[in-house]
């Protein structure tokens, strides 16, 4: 996908969604996020993940936990789609794993100098302004983590190769290299220590983008399944009037359904100001194994042609396979899920 056709993305409201008016963005709620979320990864899931980091990862952290004049220097020009933000968590040794940052910030009086390698940056290559996690104090551990503005063209910050995937290949995704950058004390997000908090809180939220990802990518292949099951014959018949095509719909549309409700859910408890938690957890881990079913059963009532490119259940089945990676992977979403249900 072209930057100029993200930044169209970001001129039609999309890319700022729940962001506040007065920053110059949609003002709408999370239901609306995952309604929009599901027609546009419906569509193409590379347009959306992008979509999703944008409102959920970076816009809605630096709206909760930035200072006034990074809202104004900062989000604006996110929430109107002028300028396009990425969120640098993972690394080569630090992906589930998110407490051992290698990353490092280390404190210079009036600013950190920056130096470590971050991987599978989603928007790394299109993005001018990247909240990064680093680490700044490691005898404090997780307590010592920093979250950082930094901006494209700071000294020592290099974008790296795009990576080759097996699935949303419209989604520049890259590797970030950072030496001896020097960023300002006023682009730290919140108070010294905040930032492994900062991506907690904000990754929850993003779950929930992922979760409508994954459940947009399954409804799509529903669609395009539904459509070629009325119109393609075998036996004297449209495929839909076998029971073994019919039966396999309605187990799809059930997953789809479910899913969908579990996306407003999680939601909805987003917007009424309720621990979502676990709720966004569990949509994600329950729409991105549906994804994973619902695509391959696409692809089978397409038979041979659901195997070939020129038919986008293909796409959709590789697309679907990344919701149950990243953004916390499906075992992490148990590990969330089984603590909040196991606590006292
Ligand atoms: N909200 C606020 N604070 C939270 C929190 C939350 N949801 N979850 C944990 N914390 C706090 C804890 O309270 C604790 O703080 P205190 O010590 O002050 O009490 C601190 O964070 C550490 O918590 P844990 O001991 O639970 O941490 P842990 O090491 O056991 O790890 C984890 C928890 C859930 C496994 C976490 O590491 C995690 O979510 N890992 C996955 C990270 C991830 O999603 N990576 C994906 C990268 S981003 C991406 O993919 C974007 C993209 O491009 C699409």
């Amino acid at each position: 996908m072209a930057i100029d056709e993200l930044k169209q993305l970001g001129q039609l409201g999309f890319l700022g969604m729940m962001v506040d008016p007065k920053y110059g963005g949609g003002g709408m709620d999370t239901v609306s996020y995952v309604l929009a979320m599901e027609e546009i990864s419906k569509v193409d899931a590379s347009v959306a993940v992008c979509m999703s980091v944008c409102n959920s990862l970076v816009n809605w952290g630096l709206e909760q936990f930035g200072s006034e004049e990074q809202k104004h220097k900062f989000l604006t020009p996110l929430a109107t789609g002028e300028k396009i933000g990425a969120f640098c968590l993972s690394e080569p040794e630090a992906g589930s794993d998110a407490t051992s940052q290698r990353t490092t910030a280390i404190d210079m009086g009036d600013h950190y100098l920056v130096n470590g390698t971050k991987n599978w940056i989603t928007n790394g290559g299109s993005a001018s302004i990247y909240i990064v996690i680093c680490q700044t104090d490691k005898e404090k551990g997780h307590h010592g983590i920093n979250a950082l503005i930094l901006e494209r063209g700071m000294p020592g910050f290099i974008v790296g190769e795009k990576e080759d995937k097996m699935g949303i290949r419209g989604s520049d995704t890259h590797t970030l290299i950072f030496n001896d950058v020097k960023v300002p004390k006023e682009n730290r997000i919140g108070e010294e220590g905040f930032g492994f908090k900062f991506a907690m809180q904000t990754l929850g939220g993003g779950r929930i983008g992922i979760a409508s990802q994954a459940m947009g990518i399954a409804s799509g292949a529903l669609e395009l399944a539904i459509a070629y099951a009325k119109q393609r014959k075998t036996f004297g018949k449209e495929i839909y009037q076998h029971q073994a095509i019919a039966f396999k719909l309605a187990d799809m549309a059930t997953q789809v359904e479910a899913a969908r409700l579990m996306c407003l859910n999680a939601a909805g408890m987003k917007d009424r100001g309720v621990d979502y938690t676990e709720a966004a957890s569990m949509a994600k881990l329950f729409s991105s194994e549906i994804a994973q079913f619902v695509t391959t059963e696409a692809v089978q009532i397409h038979g041979g042609y659901g195997y070939v490119r020129e038919y986008h259940v293909e796409r959709l089945m590789r697309d679907a396979k990344i919701t149950q990676i990243y953004e916390g992977t499906s075992e992490i979403q148990k590990i969330v899920i089984s603590r909040g249900i196991l606590k006292d």
